[in-house]
């Protein structure tokens, strides 16, 4: 290929608006619908891009002049060469009624800046991580129960995720068998890795919200554990925002301390952004 014909196929070229300032474009990849509602793709990496596993990034698409950008929650790890998202479809959703049609060979805009709270740095060391997620809200996880370092702070990860539908939950599900298959995490993920599932409107094996799960215990009767114990357990929290709320005054109950990245303690929360 000339060196033209190169060039020709960087990111940056052929785009209709001028890549703002401390902005990444990125081409890409793949991407994969699972419903209506929900839809995950991969993206090229920079180089130069750092990030933490669990954290977010802010993205937006060339489309114009000042572009909208909205927070996503890395789902690939550290380690991993390209950068995935889990994303909703909502149909007025400034970015996401244009994000949802593209295709692979199309810009993504992504902020070079990542930060978050969803980190194994966030928490001080247990023997438990329960990753508590509903709908998109697994994708911080996603990444986190791909990196090895999770594995050397925790004996045991669960992630549980509680979605509408059972074909909702179907990203979880390939994650998870993807990861035990894992050439580099698969065998960490041996007897270590838990995952835990239900629905709230549409019959299945295990129903309900998991705040009412934990409530009358039968999220730890499935998982053969103990209701939270702050000498134990460690807790990250993604959802809405009114999930949030509610799972996050449950572990503040259980005597649960909230931390952060200055300051780690035993549990940490954050949305799963829409829009
Ligand atoms: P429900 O069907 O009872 O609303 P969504 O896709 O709307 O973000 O919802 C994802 C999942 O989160 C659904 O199963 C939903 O249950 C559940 N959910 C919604 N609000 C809460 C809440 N306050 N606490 C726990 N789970 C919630």
């Amino acid at each position: 290929m000339s060196t033209a014909a190169m060039q020709k196929t960087e990111a940056d070229q052929d785009l209709e608006f001028p890549i703002p300032p401390g902005v990444f474009a990125e081409r890409v990849v793949s991407v994969k619908h699972y419903t209506d509602r929900l839809f995950a793709f991969r993206i090229t990496r920079p180089q130069s891009f750092r990030f933490r596993s669990g954290e977010f990034v802010m993205i937006g698409l060339p489309n114009a002049a000042k572009p909208v950008f909205r927070a996503y929650s890395i789902a690939s790890p550290a380690w991993d060469e390209e950068i995935e998202f889990f994303s909703i479809k909502v149909p007025d959703g400034p970015l996401t009624q244009h994000l949802q049609k593209i295709q692979p060979g199309d810009t993504v805009l992504m902020r070079q800046k990542p930060t978050g709270t969803l980190v194994n740095d966030a928490l001080t060391p247990g023997k438990r991580l329960y990753m508590i997620s509903t709908g998109t809200g697994i994708a911080p996880f996603a990444s986190l129960i791909r990196d090895p370092e999770t594995y050397d702070k925790f004996d045991q990860l669960i992630l549980t995720h509680t979605c509408r539908d059972v074909a909702e939950l179907k990203y979880g599900e390939e994650l998870i068998a993807a990861t035990r298959e894992d050439p580099l995490i698969g065998e960490l993920t041996e007897g270590r890795l838990h995952h835990f599932t239900s629905t709230t409107r549409e019959d299945s094996p295990q129903m309900g919200r998991v705040t009412t799960l934990i409530e009358n215990g039968e999220l730890f009767k499935a998982l053969g554990t103990q209701p939270f114990d702050a000498a134990e357990d460690r807790v990250m929290i993604c959802g809405s925002m009114a999930m949030l709320k509610d799972v996050k005054a449950l572990v503040e109950k259980a005597g649960l301390k909230e931390g952060s990245n200055a300051e780690p303690a035993d549990f940490v929360v954050e949305r799963a952004f829409v829009g």
